[in-house]
Formats: structure tokens, sequence, C-alpha cells
């Protein structure tokens, strides 16, 4: 996937719905509750797309892939929280309801 990720910043990605089955382990079940990632979009591009790209797959910095990241949404609540590695901390300038935001915006960017 490299070189995807520089000149689709207008992909259109603002008004994306995603439904999040995250709480949900039995696959029959599922959840009716859509969720608007404009919030999460606006986050993520302002504050990850540096080093993670505009659609999540670019690698500056040795950044992760996050289109084929496997972490929970605990895990990447707290990588977002406490950074690692070259990624920054974000606890002390993303309240916690910014930080799901953009996780939500960063899981539908999953393939
Ligand atoms: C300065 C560059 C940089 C910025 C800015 C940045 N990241 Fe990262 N991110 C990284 C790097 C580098 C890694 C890999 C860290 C490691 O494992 O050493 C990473 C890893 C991650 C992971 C873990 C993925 C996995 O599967 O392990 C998530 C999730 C993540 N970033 C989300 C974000 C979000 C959301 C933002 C914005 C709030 C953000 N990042 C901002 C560089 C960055």
């Amino acid at each position: 996937m490299h070189g995807s990720c520089s000149n689709d910043v207008n992909n259109n990605y603002s008004n994306k719905t995603v439904q999040d089955t995250s709480l949900h382990t039995q696959p029959q079940m599922h959840s009716t509750a859509l969720v608007n990632t404009m919030r999460g979009k606006d986050l993520f591009m302002n504050r990850c797309n540096d080093c993670h790209g505009p659609t999540g797959s670019a690698r500056e910095m040795n950044a992760a892939n996050l289109q084929v990241s496997v972490l929970d949404s605990i895990g990447m609540a707290q990588t977002i929280r406490n950074g690692r590695g070259i990624m920054p901390a974000f606890k002390d300038v993303l309240p916690d309801s910014d930080v799901a935001q953009v996780i939500l915006y960063v899981r539908s960017m999953r393939q």
C-alpha cells in the first residue's frame, strides 16, 4: 500500500457511518447504533495524519498500518493515550471522548 497515502485527502469519508459491533461477540447480534465518524475524522486529520496518512496506511516515522491493525478498542485507547515508541502520548491533549471518536474513525478505515 505504499504510495497510496498522499493524494486522497478528499476521499469521501466525512459522512461514513460504521456499525459498531465491538461490544458484541456473538456474530448474530447486531448493534443498531450507527455512529457518525465526522468528529473522529477531524481529529485524525489534525493529529494522526502526519504519520498514519489520510487512509491510515502510511508508514511515516515507521507508523503502524492502521488498516491492518488488529488491536481492539482498549488497546488502541492505551496506545493513543500513552503513546508507543515514536508515537506521542495524547492523554494531555485529547479528552477521553475525543479518543473514543478517533478510535471509531480508525476502525472505520480497516479493510
Ligand atoms: C509522530 C508520528 C505519529 C503520530 C502523530 C501518531 N502516530 Fe500512531 N503510531 C506511530 C508509530 C511509530 C506507531 C508504531 C509504534 C510502535 O509499535 O513502536 C504507531 C502506532 C499506532 C497504533 C497501534 C497500531 C497497532 O496495531 O499496534 C494506533 C492504534 C495508532 N498509532 C493510532 C494513532 C492515532 C489515532 C493517532 C492520532 C491521535 C496517532 N496514532 C498519531 C506514529 C504516530
